[in-house]
């Protein structure tokens, strides 16, 4: 039944996908490095964000051997705003496994590389390689779950294989395109937030949730787990014309570049001239931060000192930090 209403939906999909897709810098010259480095960049940052980034990143290391050759603080730099810089190290060390063996021609080959999970091995394997394996994200769930009027909880492991099955066995040969019409649907019709489109959507006439009237009850969700929250002290430190910095060691936002904080202690540093809050939000921590900007009569030793050309320049701060950022002049 769902395999059957699946394969008629089909067509349609493609035929809206080749009218209706958006122009983004990843659809124009496609290679396989270059697919890589989008579908890392696309797994935790929304489209708007990647475009200059992306084509930015593809100037800078332009090929998997320039960017293996490059040093991680470059590379971390090039990535910076785009958040979860973990991703940043893992297609480091991806490009280095590609600049040396080649780019994986397999499903197994390209999910074995650092930092694919499934979703991403299947929408590389399918776009840079032309191979049936479905991506099935938030956006793939929720269009499928509307199409079948399918009650499953999304947030459970075993919806994902069932919709992933599914998929797999109606691949078309079109497998890239296939692959991101699902997400393109999702994305600019069938949309996360708010009311879906459904007078743009090439499914109108076979979506059960739609003909039900009932699109805005699927997809089911689990309930929500709350974040953690930390609450922080952050210090943007001057003394003459620099800045104090310090390096983060392991976990979140590890190795990248930070204004001292301190979670339990407001310790002083020099004369208060500035003070305001900013929050920021995690997958699983909200950071409500309390941020002094303070003028110092020494440098620190504990501290790297930079300046704010040298900061723009050399320095990874992740975008947590954006609100203070605007303090370095
Ligand atoms: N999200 C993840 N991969 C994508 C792609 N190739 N195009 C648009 N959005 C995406």
């Amino acid at each position: 039944m769902e395999q059957e209403r699946l394969r008629n939906a089909i067509p349609p999909l493609l035929s809206w996908y080749r009218i209706h897709k958006r122009e983004l810098p990843w659809r124009e010259s496609r290679t396989p490095y270059g697919v890589l480095v989008s579908e890392l960049m696309l797994q935790q940052t929304r489209v708007e964000a990647v475009k200059v980034r992306y084509v930015r990143f593809l100037e800078r290391f332009p090929s998997a051997e320039a960017l293996a050759a490059a040093p991680q603080d470059e590379v971390l730099k090039a990535w910076e705003g785009l958040g979860y810089y973990s991703r940043a190290r893992n297609l480091h060390r991806a490009a280095k496994i590609i600049a040396a063996e080649g780019f994986p021609q397999t499903w197994s080959g390209v999910r074995a590389l650092p930092g694919v999970g499934d979703y991403t091995a299947g929408a590389i394997s399918s776009i840079a390689l032309g191979l049936p394996f479905p991506a099935v994200d938030g956006n793939v769930l929720r269009i499928l779950t509307r199409l079948f009027a399918d009650p499953a909880n999304i947030d459970d492991m075993g919806t994902k294989k069932r919709f992933a099955e599914l998929l797999k066995a109606e691949y078309p040969p079109e497998a890239g395109e296939f692959c991101e019409a699902l997400m393109e649907l999702g994305a600019i019709v069938c949309v996360p937030n708010g009311a879906p489109l459904c007078g743009a959507c090439p499914w109108s006439k076979l979506c059960l949730a739609h003909l039900a009237g009932k699109e805005e009850e699927f997809p089911v969700h689990a309930e929500k787990r709350a974040r953690r929250i930390v609450s922080l002290n952050v210090y943007v430190i001057k003394c003459g014309e620099e800045y104090a910095l310090r390096k983060r060691g392991e976990g979140l936002l590890a190795g990248l570049w930070e204004f001292p904080n301190f979670e339990n202690d407001a310790p002083e540093f020099g004369k208060l001239l500035a003070k305001k809050s900013a929050k920021h939000v995690f997958t699983h921590i909200e950071w409500h931060m309390t941020g002094r900007l303070v003028e110092a009569e020494e440098k620190f030793p504990q501290f790297v000192w930079a300046t704010a050309e040298q900061i723009r320049r050399q320095y990874a701060i992740p975008s947590a930090f954006k609100a203070f950022t605007e303090w370095v002049t």
